[in-house]
């Protein structure tokens, strides 16, 4: 019997189907986070192995999630725009290789699939993800709140689990964030982490102590480990990109390191911002010490010069 009510339908895109986006797509499916996943990809064979792939999911599992193929127009039209496409590396591709076609890849994706919808929300995956979340924010002409990239969400939630394997607390019970510019120059605000709310100087007993530098360390090289195996973090990522399509439909106003457009540097990168359904409600300002304000910002100014010298 009907309600009399009808549920708004919602959609997401997911733009390059392979490893991550389907990866993305297979969590986005289980989690039922919108009426409507729809799937682009130039390789018109994947997309549409994908789709059946995907569908099975959505019917195993129940799900109220319906998975179809769609244009690069169609994309534009939805809520939220992932953009996955070149988040894989080649093998012996160099990282100025791989930068060059990702640029390319998105400036094609982008452009194809404007004019947006005003209210869309851009979420960008494919690195170097702060550079290319820039470009995108330029190139689509959507206010700045709503072009986002996973940035260094990710490697938070790495650094908390390791965190909590070592100290065994549970990982949701630390707050501690990787953030700048995701990869080398990444920064982790030790200043402002806490255990349960206090200080991790004050809360952690001194057997408990750990090697910063080694867990920043290892913190970094997780993903070169993983890519260097299989190509690409698909699983890691797909649950980041399901966790912040999940924060924006829902409007739940997470706090999340991801990367948005920062008016001071004139560029995207990582710090915690509040998450709704407008994309980036507000930053919030962490009381971070000296030096890592100052590796934040410098570099954040070697971005802002890498994307000064690139052609929209
Ligand atoms: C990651 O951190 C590769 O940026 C991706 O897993």
């Amino acid at each position: 019997m009907s309600s009399g009510t009808t549920t708004p339908v919602s959609r997401i895109a997911i733009v390059g189907v392979g490893q991550v986006g389907g990866a993305a797509a297979y969590a986005l499916v289980l989690s039922s986070t919108a009426s409507e996943l729809l799937l682009v990809d130039i390789k018109i064979d994947l997309r549409d192995a994908q789709v059946r792939d995907l569908s099975d999911v959505a019917y195993s599992s129940n799900s109220s999630t319906r998975v179809r193929a769609a244009t690069y127009h169609e994309a534009g039209q939805c809520d939220i725009v992932v953009i996955t496409a070149g988040s894989k590396r080649t093998l012996g591709q160099t990282s100025i290789e791989s930068t060059y076609r990702n640029i390319s890849i998105v400036r094609n994706v982008v452009n194809a699939m404007k004019p947006f919808r005003s209210d869309t929300i851009l979420l960008v995956v494919a690195n170097p993800v702060d550079l290319l979340t820039s470009l995108a924010q330029k190139l689509s002409r959507l206010p700045a709140s709503q072009v986002l990239g996973s940035g260094t969400f990710l490697d938070s939630v790495r650094l908390r689990g390791l965190m909590a394997d070592r100290i065994g607390v549970a990982a949701n019970s630390i707050d501690i964030y990787a953030l700048g510019v995701h990869g080398d120059s990444q920064v982790v605000a030790w200043s402002t982490a806490t255990i349960g709310g206090v200080p991790i100087d004050k809360s952690l007993s001194s057997e408990n102590l750990i090697d910063r530098t080694g867990l920043a360390k290892e913190c970094k090289h997780r993903s070169e480990s993983i890519i260097r195996a299989k190509g690409a973090t698909p699983f890691g990522m797909g649950s980041i990109v399901s966790s912040i399509c999940s924060s924006i439909l829902v409007d739940k106003h997470n706090v999340r390191p991801i990367s948005h457009f920062q008016p001071e540097f004139g560029c995207c990168f990582s710090l915690p911002a509040v998450l709704g359904r407008k994309g980036i409600m507000r930053t919030i300002q962490m009381p971070l010490d000296s030096d890592e304000a100052a590796e934040i910002a410098e570099s954040a100014r070697k971005l802002r010069s890498e994307l000064d010298g690139i052609q929209e």
